[in-house]
């Protein structure tokens, strides 16, 4: 995709598109509420519609409050109306039946919507401002594991949907060149490794993460069967004196480097190349907002550099491909595999290393 694409938003009415970000807050809260009142629902169920008594009676709800949210799905083009009777629209129905949309929805509300008030903050200091609203960390990876359930359901189902799909596509290409030993930085709940684990029977895993990740690592683990092929190794590579375990073949970063400045980035790469056994590889999986295959998709990779920026940790975003590459160049590594669209919008740089800064 070209990067002179203007955006779809920028493509509507104007004077609409300005008011839909003016209003966009409170008509994001009437979506989400015609979606779980169960209003989207039943007249997604009910082509010919229902006027906003019938709807009210059907949903338990005042008509009062029925015909204030009939009414913002009206102006949001979620229903039309016509003889009285609201009727669900194709936007109205992907808000309903999308699980993409539905879980970025949810995302937003459960993890990002009140942290997004403090985003000015938040960039301002260069710290996550709007985390205190979860809970008192430096980032949100540290809180992760403390979080509520409805947060972390919601966080996790964000963060798999967009990993699940791209690994599948990705294990071709990383046990291209065999190797026995991996390195999953960030590693998470386990799910590449366990992956890696049934795709190739020989290889032998390392998931590297935050202590409170690696518990949940470890249940899955353990109910795989699988314990006696990885192994979990605790640290936080937000510290640079914090090294990697060293002799892998191959290193997998999955939506790992996404969480780190470029200075950070660069640390960790530098450890990274310490930690490969001579003539390893390393791995990278990441969404860049520039190689993106669609510009809805765009729209949903910037967005997420505002989690960044005002929960997760202040400092770090959805990059251009060309900063990671650079980076990558100054730790010694060189690109020689790049391939985009693994995923919705991943991209996979392999790379090995010839030295470095
Ligand atoms: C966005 S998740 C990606 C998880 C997984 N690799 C995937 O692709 O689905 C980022 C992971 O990096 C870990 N992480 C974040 N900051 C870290 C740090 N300072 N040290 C070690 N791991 C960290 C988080 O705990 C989390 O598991």
């Amino acid at each position: 995709m070209s990067e002179s694409t203007r955006s779809p938003v920028a493509k509507m009415d104007p004077t609409v598109a300005a008011q839909a970000l003016a209003f966009g807050p409170l008509i994001f809260q009437a979506a989400r509420v015609l979606r779980d009142s169960g209003i989207l629902e039943l007249l997604d169920e009910h082509p010919a519609g229902y006027d906003d008594v019938e709807v009210a009676k059907r949903t338990s709800m005042s008509v009062y409050s029925a015909r204030v949210l009939l009414e913002a799905g009206l102006v949001a083009g979620m229903l039309e109306l016509e003889d009285n009777r609201y009727r669900v629209t194709v936007v109205g129905r992907l808000i309903q039946r999308d699980r993409m949309t539905r879980i970025n929805m949810d995302f937003v509300h459960d993890v990002c919507y009140q942290a997004g008030f403090h985003l000015e903050e938040a960039l301002r200091e260069g710290k996550p401002a709007g985390l205190k609203e979860l809970g008192d960390w430096s980032t949100i990876y540290e809180g992760l594991a403390e979080c509520s359930e409805q947060v972390r359901d919601s966080w996790f189902s964000f963060d798999h949907y967009y990993s699940d799909i791209s690994f599948r596509r990705a294990l071709p290409e990383v046990f291209r060149h065999k190797p026995r030993s991996l390195l999953d930085v960030g590693g998470n709940t386990g799910r590449w490794s366990l992956q890696c684990c049934k795709y190739d029977p020989d290889v032998r895993i390392t998931i590297m993460d935050l202590p409170g990740q690696l518990d949940d690592a470890r249940v899955a683990i353990e109910e795989a069967g699988l314990a006696d092929r990885v192994t979990l190794h605790a640290g936080n590579l937000l510290d640079p004196d914090v090294p990697m375990p060293t002799g892998f073949d191959a290193i997998w970063m999955s939506q790992f480097l996404d969480c780190f400045s470029e200075e950070q980035i660069l640390t960790i790469l530098q450890r990274s190349a310490k930690a490969l056994a001579p003539g390893g590889r390393l791995h990278i999986l990441e969404t860049y907002w520039n190689r993106q295959p669609n510009e809805t998709a765009r729209y949903c990779v910037v967005g997420t550099s505002l989690y960044f920026a005002a929960v997760a940790n202040g400092n770090s975003k959805m990059y251009h491909s060309d900063r990671m590459i650079e980076l990558l160049g100054r730790a010694g590594f060189r690109t020689v595999h790049d391939v985009d669209n693994l995923g919705p919008g991943h991209t996979l740089l392999s790379c090995v290393h010839d030295g470095g800064e």
